[in-house]
């Protein structure tokens, strides 16, 4: 899973050392895509808290997804969400959030998180970027601010930083 997301997000990335991080704390799904026995795909599921004026609610984050290169564009990293938001609804989590992009979440379950109410948890999200879709256990009164764990904000991997920011257009990751 290291070398996969290496070469799906390149080296510049911390993205293998998250997922590390992330396995050594709560609530964690960790689904793979194989092909002849490879595993050319990996999503991950992780326990987050919705800020909301009740209580605070137990959420998950969907990240990192990466498909390896060479296998991106068959359909993998569909079916990888649709088994994670399957698998999310399964446990009973209401809320999955991310940040990505709208173009290609918002086509798999997802949508703009701040027009269903919630805030994010940066001021450094790209356009549109900020993202949720509500399962089955999901109630009205679940909204507030959506607050990552701990691991995403060790790694700053919780929205961009100076050029890749200002270079964000709603259509990019
Ligand atoms: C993004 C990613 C997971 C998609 O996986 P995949 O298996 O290629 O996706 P699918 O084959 O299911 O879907 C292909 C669609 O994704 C789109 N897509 C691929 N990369 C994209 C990107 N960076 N931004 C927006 N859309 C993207 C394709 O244009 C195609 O669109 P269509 O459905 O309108 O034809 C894969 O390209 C990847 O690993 N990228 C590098 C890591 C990354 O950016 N992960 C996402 C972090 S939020």
């Amino acid at each position: 899973m290291r070398e996969l997301h290496r070469l799906a997000f390149g080296d510049d990335e911390p993205v293998p050392a998250l997922v590390d991080a992330l396995r050594a704390g709560p609530r964690t799904t960790s689904l793979v895509a194989t092909v002849d026995e490879r595993v050319v795909g990996h999503v991950m599921l992780s326990g987050c808290r919705l800020d909301a004026l009740p209580r605070l609610v137990d959420v998950c984050t969907l990240s990192p997804l990466g498909v390896l290169p060479e296998f991106q564009g068959r359909g993998i990293g569909t079916r990888l969400v649709a088994d994670a938001l399957a698998a999310a609804d399964r446990q009973g989590v209401p809320l999955v959030f991310l940040e990505g992009s709208p173009v290609y979440y918002g086509k798999r379950g997802f949508a703009d998180a701040a027009e269903h109410g919630f805030r994010p948890p940066s001021l450094r999200y790209p356009p549109g970027a900020f993202q949720v879709a509500r399962l089955s256990s999901y109630e009205e009164w679940m909204t507030g601010t959506f607050v990552y764990s701990d691991v995403f904000w060790d790694f700053d991997c919780v929205g961009l930083r100076g050029e890749r920011l200002k270079n964000a257009g709603s259509g990019s990751h």
